[in-house]
């Protein structure tokens, strides 16, 4: 029995200073199964009992497992030990500095065209009116028939569009969004309408198939040409600067009687002529006109008490002139050289 005592002491001693000595996991598990496996010094102990007398063998028997208990213990710190140095070693080795300048995606601009809609709304705002809109896919009868443009009306060869059907088009202008209104309210009515029209023209400097319009209605009791100059006049100020002057020529869109084209007073030269006004002092930048009295009572609102009148500003035109932009495809190609300069 000594000599089994002792044996199991050496054991224990030989295993505690191994498990000490282990580097990793996996040594420690090769630890566990060389001394306490089926094949090892422990159970080899354990089988050997039987040649103690009945006296010896539970008391060799509570020293076996206490040996067995204090490896176990052994084994579970030296686990958790290598375990929490495993972790920091690995979080050592892969420390991020967050120190360092992150990658930077810019900040953006909003487009030219949108800023200029926005800035003309504005000003449309403090005046009053309100925002409405209408679909881009229209129908011919919104488009064209109720604006007085009726089939083989010479004004559809020049607003040649896209059509889903012989009666569904992608709209030419924003102008079937006053009719939408008029249909559905009453006057007094003071609206803005910004939007994209359509129409299939070959993409060149000057020309899309995509651009943008914004419409102006306002039809009450006793409006006058007289407020349509003045709108526009203060429109023209605020927009591009207090010493505008704006001009009318005569003109005809079938849906306003009388119409007009509005200019205004260069805003390179201010009026003296220079290349931004091509030597005229003046540039062209909307239609405009008394609604027809026709076009009213197609929506339901009686000529004979009330009277409005409408424009229809060109966004592309505005914004070339306002930032001296040369072509109009330049808005449309998304180029970042070209954005950038809008900040
Ligand atoms: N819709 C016209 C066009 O696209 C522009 C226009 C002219 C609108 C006169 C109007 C207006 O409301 O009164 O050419």
């Amino acid at each position: 029995m000594s000599n089994m005592k002792e044996e199991l002491r050496k054991l224990a001693d030989d295993f505690h200073q191994q498990t000490d000595n282990a580097a990793d996991l996996t040594e420690l598990d090769a630890l566990r199964v060389k001394y306490m496996g089926k094949k090892g010094p422990l159970t080899a102990v354990l089988r050997s009992m039987g040649s103690l007398s009945p006296e010896e063998r539970p008391l060799m028997g509570q020293l076996v497992n206490q040996v067995r208990e204090e490896m176990e213990t052994t084994l579970d710190n030296k686990k958790s030990a290598l375990r929490i140095a495993e972790k920091n070693l690995k979080l050592a080795s892969e420390t991020i500095d967050i120190s360092l300048p992150g990658s930077s995606s810019g900040s953006g601009a909003r487009h030219p065209l949108t800023r200029v809609i926005d800035e003309i709304c504005e000003v449309f705002l403090n005046l009053g009116y309100q925002i409405a809109e209408g679909p881009e896919i229209e129908l011919d009868r919104y488009n064209f028939e109720l604006l007085r443009i009726p089939e083989g009306h010479p004004a559809r060869d020049t607003q040649d569009t896209f059509y889903m059907s012989d009666n569904i088009l992608l709209r030419t202008q924003t102008s079937p969004v006053q009719i939408r209104v008029m249909e559905e309210q009453k006057p007094p009515l003071k609206i803005i309408c910004p939007g994209k029209v359509y129409r299939s023209d070959t993409l060149d400097a000057t020309h899309s198939p995509i651009f943008h319009q914004i419409e102006g209605l306002v039809v009450d009791k006793d409006v006058t040409m007289g407020d349509l100059i003045g709108s526009l006049q203060l429109f023209a100020r605020q927009l591009f600067g207090e010493n505008t002057k704006i001009r009318l020529r005569p003109h005809h869109f079938p849906f306003t009687e009388p119409s007009c084209e509005v200019d205004i007073t260069c805003w390179t030269c201010g009026g003296s002529g220079c290349r931004t006004c091509k030597g005229e002092g003046w540039i062209e930048i909307l239609g405009a006109g008394m609604v027809h009295p026709e076009v009213l009572s197609n929506c339901g609102i009686d000529p004979e008490i009330y009277s409005g009148f409408a424009f229809g500003i060109g966004v592309e035109r505005t914004a070339m002139g306002r930032y001296g932009i040369d072509d109009i495809r330049h808005f449309y190609e998304n180029d970042v050289r070209f954005l950038k300069q809008f900040k």
